[in-house]
Protein backbone atom coordinates (compact mmCIF):
# COMPACT_ATOMS: atom_id res chain seq x y z
CA UNK A 1 0.00 0.00 0.00
CA UNK A 2 1.50 3.36 -0.77
CA UNK A 3 1.54 5.78 2.26
CA UNK A 4 -0.59 8.86 1.42
CA UNK A 5 1.16 12.40 1.86
CA UNK A 6 -0.09 14.64 4.06
CA UNK A 7 -0.87 17.95 2.60
CA UNK A 8 -1.10 21.18 3.48
CA UNK A 9 -1.76 24.56 1.95
CA UNK A 10 1.61 26.00 2.72
CA UNK A 11 3.27 23.15 1.28
CA UNK A 12 1.07 23.35 -1.66
CA UNK A 13 1.84 26.92 -2.69
CA UNK A 14 5.36 26.23 -2.02
CA UNK A 15 5.35 23.71 -4.77
CA UNK A 16 3.83 26.00 -7.45
CA UNK A 17 6.52 28.55 -6.39
CA UNK A 18 9.28 25.98 -7.16
CA UNK A 19 8.15 25.05 -10.27
CA UNK A 20 7.76 29.00 -11.19
CA UNK A 21 11.64 29.32 -9.66
CA UNK A 22 12.80 26.48 -11.57
CA UNK A 23 11.16 27.77 -14.72
CA UNK A 24 12.27 31.15 -14.48
CA UNK A 25 16.44 30.77 -13.20
CA UNK A 26 16.48 28.30 -16.13
CA UNK A 27 15.45 30.83 -19.24
CA UNK A 28 18.02 32.75 -17.62
CA UNK A 29 20.81 30.99 -16.54
CA UNK A 30 22.20 28.95 -19.72
CA UNK A 31 22.83 25.16 -19.41
CA UNK A 32 22.65 25.50 -15.73
CA UNK A 33 19.60 23.45 -15.19
CA UNK A 34 20.70 20.70 -13.12
CA UNK A 35 22.89 23.05 -10.91
CA UNK A 36 19.30 25.13 -10.43
CA UNK A 37 17.54 21.89 -9.19
CA UNK A 38 20.23 20.99 -7.16
CA UNK A 39 20.34 23.91 -5.25
CA UNK A 40 16.61 23.52 -5.06
CA UNK A 41 16.57 20.41 -3.91
CA UNK A 42 19.21 20.94 -0.98
CA UNK A 43 17.00 24.21 -0.21
CA UNK A 44 13.70 21.33 0.41
CA UNK A 45 16.13 18.91 2.24
CA UNK A 46 17.84 21.67 4.47
CA UNK A 47 21.38 19.87 3.40
CA UNK A 48 24.02 22.15 2.60
CA UNK A 49 25.31 22.54 -1.09
CA UNK A 50 28.60 23.07 -2.96
CA UNK A 51 29.48 23.97 -6.28
CA UNK A 52 32.70 24.13 -7.62
CA UNK A 53 33.96 25.38 -11.24
CA UNK A 54 36.20 28.01 -12.96
CA UNK A 55 35.65 31.70 -12.05
CA UNK A 56 32.77 32.97 -13.98
CA UNK A 57 30.44 30.53 -14.69
CA UNK A 58 27.49 31.75 -12.82
CA UNK A 59 27.54 29.99 -9.25
CA UNK A 60 27.57 33.06 -7.63
CA UNK A 61 24.62 34.30 -10.16
CA UNK A 62 22.75 31.11 -9.68
CA UNK A 63 23.36 30.43 -5.62
CA UNK A 64 22.73 34.46 -5.16
CA UNK A 65 19.22 34.50 -7.16
CA UNK A 66 18.02 31.48 -5.11
CA UNK A 67 19.16 32.86 -1.52
CA UNK A 68 17.21 36.08 -2.85
CA UNK A 69 14.09 34.24 -3.58
CA UNK A 70 14.21 32.61 0.00
CA UNK A 71 12.94 35.27 2.52
CA UNK A 72 14.96 35.13 6.00
CA UNK A 73 17.90 36.50 7.40
CA UNK A 74 21.31 35.94 5.21
CA UNK A 75 24.81 36.08 5.45
CA UNK A 76 27.41 36.02 3.23
CA UNK A 77 31.36 36.62 3.21
CA UNK A 78 34.12 35.87 0.74
CA UNK A 79 36.51 33.48 2.81
CA UNK A 80 40.31 34.31 2.58
CA UNK A 81 42.94 33.21 4.75
CA UNK A 82 42.98 36.47 6.35
CA UNK A 83 39.48 36.35 7.04
CA UNK A 84 39.42 36.25 11.05
CA UNK A 85 36.69 34.40 12.95
CA UNK A 86 35.18 38.11 13.77
CA UNK A 87 33.98 37.94 10.14
CA UNK A 88 32.02 35.31 10.67
CA UNK A 89 30.39 34.65 14.13
CA UNK A 90 30.73 38.50 15.34
CA UNK A 91 33.22 39.87 17.58
CA UNK A 92 33.72 39.96 21.18
CA UNK A 93 31.25 41.98 23.25
CA UNK A 94 33.98 44.73 25.13
CA UNK A 95 30.81 45.37 27.78
CA UNK A 96 31.31 41.43 28.58
CA UNK A 97 34.93 41.29 28.84
CA UNK A 98 34.49 44.19 31.86
CA UNK A 99 32.76 42.05 33.97
CA UNK A 100 34.84 39.20 33.37
CA UNK A 101 32.76 37.56 30.42
CA UNK A 102 33.91 36.03 27.17
CA UNK A 103 30.70 36.69 24.69
CA UNK A 104 30.20 37.31 21.14
CA UNK A 105 27.83 40.13 19.57
CA UNK A 106 26.93 37.91 17.14
CA UNK A 107 24.02 40.20 15.08
CA UNK A 108 23.98 40.55 11.21
CA UNK A 109 26.92 37.31 11.27
CA UNK A 110 26.64 33.76 10.64
CA UNK A 111 25.02 32.49 14.22
CA UNK A 112 21.79 34.14 13.24
CA UNK A 113 21.19 33.62 9.72
CA UNK A 114 19.05 31.55 8.09
CA UNK A 115 20.85 31.33 4.62
CA UNK A 116 25.15 31.72 4.36
CA UNK A 117 26.86 32.03 1.04
CA UNK A 118 30.02 30.49 2.16
CA UNK A 119 32.41 31.83 -1.24
CA UNK A 120 35.64 30.49 -1.71
CA UNK A 121 34.62 27.98 1.49
CA UNK A 122 38.26 26.29 1.43
CA UNK A 123 39.99 29.25 1.77
CA UNK A 124 39.39 29.75 5.50
CA UNK A 125 41.76 29.61 8.19
CA UNK A 126 41.74 26.64 10.82
CA UNK A 127 40.20 28.55 13.62
CA UNK A 128 37.18 29.71 11.20
CA UNK A 129 36.96 26.12 9.85
CA UNK A 130 36.33 24.45 12.85
CA UNK A 131 33.61 27.13 14.40
CA UNK A 132 32.07 26.50 10.51
CA UNK A 133 32.17 22.34 11.20
CA UNK A 134 29.88 22.60 14.35
CA UNK A 135 27.67 25.51 13.34
CA UNK A 136 27.27 23.65 9.26
CA UNK A 137 26.64 20.28 11.06
CA UNK A 138 25.35 20.37 14.76
CA UNK A 139 23.71 23.49 13.66
CA UNK A 140 24.06 25.31 17.30
CA UNK A 141 26.65 27.72 17.89
CA UNK A 142 28.35 28.41 21.74
CA UNK A 143 28.32 32.61 21.71
CA UNK A 144 31.48 31.88 24.78
CA UNK A 145 28.78 31.31 27.79
CA UNK A 146 29.38 27.60 27.28
CA UNK A 147 25.91 27.15 26.09
CA UNK A 148 25.61 26.04 22.54
CA UNK A 149 22.38 27.36 21.02
CA UNK A 150 20.77 26.17 18.37
CA UNK A 151 21.03 28.44 14.90
CA UNK A 152 18.18 29.21 12.66
CA UNK A 153 20.49 27.89 9.82
CA UNK A 154 18.74 26.27 7.04
CA UNK A 155 21.30 26.06 4.40
CA UNK A 156 24.32 26.80 3.54
CA UNK A 157 25.67 27.16 -0.04
CA UNK A 158 29.46 26.92 -0.74
CA UNK A 159 31.52 27.73 -3.96
CA UNK A 160 34.97 27.46 -4.69
CA UNK A 161 36.95 27.19 -7.99
CA UNK A 162 38.64 24.38 -6.91
CA UNK A 163 38.01 20.91 -4.98
CA UNK A 164 40.36 20.55 -1.93
CA UNK A 165 42.89 18.10 -2.64
CA UNK A 166 43.62 14.55 -0.51
CA UNK A 167 46.72 16.39 0.75
CA UNK A 168 44.42 19.27 2.24
CA UNK A 169 44.13 18.71 6.55
CA UNK A 170 41.49 16.83 8.32
CA UNK A 171 39.51 20.26 8.98
CA UNK A 172 39.12 20.48 5.18
CA UNK A 173 38.21 17.28 4.81
CA UNK A 174 35.41 17.65 7.72
CA UNK A 175 33.85 20.39 6.40
CA UNK A 176 33.91 19.13 2.78
CA UNK A 177 32.04 16.14 3.96
CA UNK A 178 29.18 18.98 5.76
CA UNK A 179 28.12 19.64 2.31
CA UNK A 180 25.74 16.54 1.39
CA UNK A 181 25.53 17.98 -2.62
CA UNK A 182 28.29 18.61 -4.31
CA UNK A 183 28.69 19.47 -8.35
CA UNK A 184 31.25 20.65 -10.64
CA UNK A 185 29.88 23.24 -12.52
CA UNK A 186 31.38 23.50 -16.30
CA UNK A 187 31.12 26.30 -19.00
CA UNK A 188 28.69 26.46 -21.32
CA UNK A 189 29.40 23.43 -23.19
CA UNK A 190 26.85 24.17 -26.76
CA UNK A 191 27.31 26.82 -29.32
CA UNK A 192 23.79 27.74 -28.88
CA UNK A 193 24.41 28.57 -25.50
CA UNK A 194 27.47 30.42 -26.13
CA UNK A 195 25.55 32.26 -28.37
CA UNK A 196 22.84 33.32 -25.70
CA UNK A 197 26.11 34.01 -23.49
CA UNK A 198 27.33 36.53 -25.63
CA UNK A 199 24.30 38.07 -27.18
CA UNK A 200 21.61 38.03 -25.04
CA UNK A 201 20.92 41.31 -22.99
CA UNK A 202 20.74 39.91 -19.60
CA UNK A 203 21.28 37.32 -17.58
CA UNK A 204 19.94 38.27 -14.26
CA UNK A 205 17.04 36.13 -13.46
CA UNK A 206 13.30 38.05 -12.89
CA UNK A 207 12.00 35.82 -10.39
CA UNK A 208 8.15 36.36 -9.78
CA UNK A 209 7.61 34.99 -6.23
CA UNK A 210 9.54 34.77 -2.89
CA UNK A 211 9.53 31.78 -0.81
CA UNK A 212 8.58 32.35 3.07
CA UNK A 213 10.41 30.50 5.35
CA UNK A 214 7.20 28.79 6.38
CA UNK A 215 6.90 27.74 3.14
CA UNK A 216 10.41 26.04 3.12
CA UNK A 217 9.87 24.07 6.17
CA UNK A 218 6.50 23.20 4.80
CA UNK A 219 7.97 21.94 2.01
CA UNK A 220 10.50 19.81 4.07
CA UNK A 221 8.18 18.30 5.67
CA UNK A 222 5.98 17.51 3.17
CA UNK A 223 8.76 16.38 0.94
CA UNK A 224 10.13 14.22 4.38
CA UNK A 225 7.05 12.11 3.85
CA UNK A 226 6.83 11.16 0.21
CA UNK A 227 6.98 7.22 0.20
CA UNK A 228 9.54 5.45 -1.84
CA UNK A 229 8.60 2.99 -4.72
CA UNK A 230 9.35 -0.65 -4.98
CA UNK A 231 11.26 -0.47 -7.69
CA UNK A 232 13.05 3.35 -6.71
CA UNK A 233 13.75 1.59 -3.36
CA UNK A 234 15.45 -1.85 -5.28
CA UNK A 235 17.55 0.68 -7.36
CA UNK A 236 18.84 2.65 -4.67
CA UNK A 237 19.74 -0.76 -3.31
CA UNK A 238 21.40 -1.91 -6.36
CA UNK A 239 23.44 1.71 -6.66
CA UNK A 240 24.92 1.36 -3.14
CA UNK A 241 25.71 -2.29 -4.00
CA UNK A 242 27.35 -1.61 -7.89
CA UNK A 243 29.38 1.57 -5.97
CA UNK A 244 30.71 -0.64 -3.60
CA UNK A 245 32.46 -2.63 -6.33
CA UNK A 246 33.37 0.19 -8.10
CA UNK A 247 35.51 0.98 -4.78
CA UNK A 248 33.10 3.68 -3.77
CA UNK A 249 31.35 3.35 -0.55
CA UNK A 250 30.03 6.46 0.85
CA UNK A 251 30.18 6.82 4.65
CA UNK A 252 26.94 5.72 6.80
CA UNK A 253 25.71 9.12 7.25
CA UNK A 254 25.85 10.23 3.55
CA UNK A 255 23.85 7.13 2.55
CA UNK A 256 20.69 7.58 5.03
CA UNK A 257 21.05 11.40 3.57
CA UNK A 258 20.81 9.76 0.36
CA UNK A 259 17.55 8.82 1.12
CA UNK A 260 16.31 12.25 1.93
CA UNK A 261 17.80 13.86 -1.00
CA UNK A 262 16.18 11.76 -3.31
CA UNK A 263 12.94 12.71 -1.58
CA UNK A 264 13.27 15.87 -1.82
CA UNK A 265 14.01 16.00 -5.83
CA UNK A 266 11.31 14.14 -6.37
CA UNK A 267 9.02 16.78 -4.46
CA UNK A 268 10.77 19.39 -6.75
CA UNK A 269 9.68 17.35 -9.60
CA UNK A 270 6.10 17.32 -8.50
CA UNK A 271 6.13 13.88 -7.80
CA UNK A 272 3.90 11.85 -5.14
CA UNK A 273 6.40 9.30 -4.48
CA UNK A 274 9.98 8.49 -5.38
CA UNK A 275 10.92 6.65 -8.84
CA UNK A 276 13.96 5.35 -10.11
CA UNK A 277 15.08 8.26 -12.19
CA UNK A 278 14.62 10.67 -8.71
CA UNK A 279 18.05 8.74 -8.13
CA UNK A 280 19.75 10.92 -10.48
CA UNK A 281 20.38 13.59 -8.18
CA UNK A 282 22.48 11.15 -5.76
CA UNK A 283 25.30 11.35 -8.42
CA UNK A 284 26.08 14.47 -6.05
CA UNK A 285 25.59 12.79 -2.75
CA UNK A 286 26.87 9.30 -2.93
CA UNK A 287 30.52 9.39 -3.23
CA UNK A 288 33.56 10.99 -0.89
CA UNK A 289 36.61 11.53 -2.88
CA UNK A 290 36.25 14.44 -5.69
CA UNK A 291 38.53 12.93 -8.45
CA UNK A 292 37.12 9.82 -10.35
CA UNK A 293 34.75 8.94 -7.93
CA UNK A 294 31.55 11.52 -9.20
CA UNK A 295 31.97 10.32 -12.86
CA UNK A 296 31.95 6.34 -11.67
CA UNK A 297 28.73 6.90 -9.69
CA UNK A 298 26.95 9.30 -12.01
CA UNK A 299 27.63 6.07 -14.69
CA UNK A 300 26.41 3.84 -12.33
CA UNK A 301 23.23 5.44 -11.26
CA UNK A 302 22.14 6.32 -14.75
CA UNK A 303 22.60 2.86 -15.54
CA UNK A 304 20.99 1.21 -12.61
CA UNK A 305 18.50 4.20 -12.64
CA UNK A 306 17.55 6.07 -15.07
CA UNK A 307 18.79 4.20 -18.45
CA UNK A 308 16.59 6.70 -20.47
CA UNK A 309 17.97 9.68 -19.22
CA UNK A 310 21.71 8.84 -19.71
CA UNK A 311 20.41 7.67 -23.56
CA UNK A 312 19.02 11.41 -23.94
CA UNK A 313 22.25 13.25 -22.62
CA UNK A 314 23.93 10.46 -25.14
CA UNK A 315 21.62 11.91 -27.93
CA UNK A 316 22.24 15.04 -26.64
CA UNK A 317 26.07 14.89 -27.01
CA UNK A 318 25.79 13.39 -30.41
CA UNK A 319 23.86 16.58 -31.64
CA UNK A 320 26.36 19.12 -30.35
CA UNK A 321 29.22 16.99 -31.99
CA UNK A 322 27.01 17.08 -35.31
CA UNK A 323 26.67 20.64 -34.92
CA UNK A 324 29.95 21.42 -34.49
CA UNK A 325 31.33 19.18 -37.19
CA UNK A 326 29.30 21.00 -40.06
CA UNK A 327 29.83 23.45 -42.80
CA UNK A 328 26.10 25.04 -42.74
CA UNK A 329 27.42 26.90 -45.45
CA UNK A 330 27.63 24.22 -47.43
CA UNK A 331 24.48 22.55 -48.56
CA UNK A 332 25.56 19.15 -48.65
CA UNK A 333 26.82 18.85 -45.35
CA UNK A 334 24.08 20.93 -44.16
CA UNK A 335 21.22 18.08 -45.21
CA UNK A 336 23.46 15.88 -44.23
CA UNK A 337 23.71 17.30 -40.53
CA UNK A 338 20.05 17.93 -40.82
CA UNK A 339 19.33 14.22 -41.73
CA UNK A 340 21.16 13.17 -38.69
CA UNK A 341 19.34 15.51 -36.39
CA UNK A 342 15.98 14.21 -37.78
CA UNK A 343 16.99 10.69 -36.92
CA UNK A 344 18.15 11.64 -33.19
CA UNK A 345 14.48 13.28 -32.69
CA UNK A 346 13.15 10.43 -34.16
CA UNK A 347 14.74 7.91 -31.47
CA UNK A 348 14.37 10.62 -28.86
CA UNK A 349 10.73 9.84 -29.71
CA UNK A 350 11.07 6.53 -28.84
CA UNK A 351 11.96 6.91 -25.39
CA UNK A 352 9.66 7.31 -22.80
CA UNK A 353 9.21 8.19 -19.01
CA UNK A 354 11.70 10.65 -18.26
CA UNK A 355 10.93 14.51 -18.15
CA UNK A 356 14.22 15.06 -19.84
CA UNK A 357 12.88 13.49 -23.74
CA UNK A 358 10.19 16.49 -24.15
CA UNK A 359 12.60 18.77 -23.61
CA UNK A 360 15.75 16.88 -25.68
CA UNK A 361 12.92 17.03 -29.05
CA UNK A 362 12.14 20.95 -28.31
CA UNK A 363 15.90 21.38 -28.47
CA UNK A 364 16.68 19.08 -31.67
CA UNK A 365 13.71 20.57 -33.51
CA UNK A 366 15.14 24.08 -32.90
CA UNK A 367 18.35 23.01 -33.84
CA UNK A 368 16.71 21.88 -36.66
CA UNK A 369 15.19 24.65 -37.85
CA UNK A 370 18.35 27.07 -37.29
CA UNK A 371 20.66 24.84 -39.36
CA UNK A 372 17.96 24.69 -42.01
CA UNK A 373 17.13 28.45 -42.15
CA UNK A 374 21.29 29.25 -41.82
CA UNK A 375 21.88 27.11 -44.86
CA UNK A 376 19.11 28.82 -47.13
CA UNK A 377 20.96 32.21 -46.15
CA UNK A 378 23.81 30.94 -48.00
CA UNK A 379 22.14 29.95 -50.80
N1 LIG B 1 25.72 29.81 -17.74
C1 LIG B 1 25.53 31.13 -17.67
N2 LIG B 1 24.31 31.64 -17.83
C2 LIG B 1 24.10 32.96 -17.78
N3 LIG B 1 25.06 33.86 -17.52
C3 LIG B 1 26.32 33.40 -17.35
C4 LIG B 1 26.61 32.02 -17.42
N4 LIG B 1 27.93 31.86 -17.20
C5 LIG B 1 28.44 33.08 -17.00
N5 LIG B 1 27.48 34.02 -17.08
C6 LIG B 1 27.68 35.46 -16.94
O1 LIG B 1 28.93 35.65 -16.30
C7 LIG B 1 28.78 36.36 -15.09
C8 LIG B 1 29.78 35.88 -14.08
O2 LIG B 1 29.29 34.85 -13.30
P1 LIG B 1 29.52 34.69 -11.74
O3 LIG B 1 30.10 35.90 -11.13
O4 LIG B 1 28.25 34.20 -11.17
O5 LIG B 1 30.64 33.56 -11.79
P2 LIG B 1 31.28 32.70 -10.64
O6 LIG B 1 31.17 31.29 -11.11
O7 LIG B 1 30.68 33.05 -9.33
O8 LIG B 1 32.81 33.15 -10.70
P3 LIG B 1 33.92 33.21 -9.53
O9 LIG B 1 34.40 31.80 -9.34
O10 LIG B 1 34.97 34.08 -10.12
O11 LIG B 1 33.27 33.79 -8.33
C9 LIG B 1 27.33 36.18 -14.71
O12 LIG B 1 26.87 37.21 -13.89
C10 LIG B 1 26.65 36.15 -16.07
O13 LIG B 1 26.46 37.45 -16.56
MG1 LIG C 1 31.43 33.95 -7.60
Amino acid sequence: MVASVSKSLPAATARAKFAATRAEMSSALIERDDEIDLVLTALIAKEHVLLVGPPGCAKSLLLDSILKWAGGTKFAILLTKYTVPEEVVGPVSLAGLKEDRYLRITTGKLPEADFAYLDEVFKASSAILNTLLRLLNERTFDAGDGAAKKVPLKLCVGASNEWPSPETGKELAALFDRFTFRRTVRPILTQAGRKRLLWDRDHVPTLSTIIAPIEVEASHFEAMSLPWSPAATEALETVIRELAKEGVQPGDRRQVKAVAAARSYAWLHGAERVEPEHLEVLASVLWDDPVEQPGKCAQVIAKVANPTGMRVNQYLLEVEQILAGADVKNLAEAAKAAAKLAEIDKQLGSLTGNGRVEKARTYVKEQLKKLKLASLEAY
